[in-house]
């Protein structure tokens, strides 16, 4: 390069100095004003759905693309096993009813640096370790229970908003096997519900006269899952 060359570009460095001395304040202001509004642009997003999988694709993915499944229809779960009906599986029931991601997923702003640090070293597990509601819930200060069973979430067809274990029991006591029925001690409803991938009803196993919902599979189908 030659000495021509190189003056045009060090002679408006030194001028942006001296302006950004004088301009300090305002620059530091409009810094500030950007900052904030990127910011709560990004919290906007963040909770959209399609948040989780585009920043982190890998482990996401599959929990974004059973969310998005048509109702009603055959799928796949989110390790890509046949599901027969697709409202068997909670993530897409919950969103035909407008929920997002995080209205089930509690966020807490420590979970979620901690995420992002796991995800940029690439210090995870994949297929993700899968939770239970009530590690799912923890955030929100309630057990999975509490949580949902949150008055106006479940509110049945004739006006029932179901937010006991005996309401449940009555909201599915005309099934001829009425599932919500704590005969031999009370279960996890995450033990039956899944949120990306069928249902399970734990209870077939002994009892050939419950009949499964459409989708949902036996325990004995859940040990054939292939998980990857
Ligand atoms: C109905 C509530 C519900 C919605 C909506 C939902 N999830 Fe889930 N999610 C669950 C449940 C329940 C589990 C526990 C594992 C299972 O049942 O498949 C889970 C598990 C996960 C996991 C694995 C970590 C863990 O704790 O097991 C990830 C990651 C995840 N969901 C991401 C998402 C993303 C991304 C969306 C939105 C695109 C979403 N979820 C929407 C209920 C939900
Ligand atoms: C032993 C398995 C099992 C457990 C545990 C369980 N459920 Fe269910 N639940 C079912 C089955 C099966 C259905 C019927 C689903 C269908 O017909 O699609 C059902 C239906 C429901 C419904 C729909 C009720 C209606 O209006 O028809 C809600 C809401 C529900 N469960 C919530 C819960 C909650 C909350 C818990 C935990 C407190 C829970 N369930 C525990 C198996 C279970
Ligand atoms: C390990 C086997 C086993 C499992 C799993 C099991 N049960 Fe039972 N259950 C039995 C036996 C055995 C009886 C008593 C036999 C009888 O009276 O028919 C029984 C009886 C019952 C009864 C009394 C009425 C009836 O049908 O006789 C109910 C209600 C019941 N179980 C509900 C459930 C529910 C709900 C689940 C799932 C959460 C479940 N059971 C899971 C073995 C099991």
């Amino acid at each position: 390069m030659s000495e021509e060359e190189k003056t045009p570009e060090a002679a408006p460095k030194q001028v942006a100095v001296k302006k950004g001395r004088k301009k300090g304040p305002i620059a530091a202001a409009v810094v500030a004003a950007i900052v904030v509004v990127a910011g709560a642009g990004l919290w906007v997003w963040h909770e959209q759905p399609s948040f989780c999988a585009a920043i982190c694709h890998i482990p996401m993915d599959p929990y974004l693309e059973t969310y998005e499944e048509p109702a009603g229809a055959e799928g796949v779960d989110k390790w890509n096993n046949a599901v027969s009906n697709t409202n068997a599986m909670l993530a897409v029931t919950h969103r035909e009813a407008g929920e997002a991601c995080m209205d089930c997923h509690v966020p807490t702003l420590s979970e979620q640096v901690g995420e992002a640090v796991s995800w940029v070293s690439g210090n995870y597990v994949f297929p993700l370790m899968e939770g239970d509601l009530n590690s799912l819930t923890e955030a929100s200060g309630m057990d999975a229970d509490q949580f949902c069973l949150k008055s106006g979430c479940h509110v049945t067809a004739d006006g029932a908003d179901l937010t006991t274990r005996q309401q449940l029991i009555e909201a599915t006591a005309d099934l001829s096997f009425n599932p919500h029925v704590a005969q031999h001690g009370q279960r996890e409803c995450s033990d039956c519900h899944k949120g990306h991938r069928a249902s399970v009803l734990v209870c077939a196993d002994c009892h050939n006269e419950a009949q499964l919902p459409e989708g949902w599979i036996t325990p004995e189908e859940e040990n054939q899952l292939i998980i990857q």
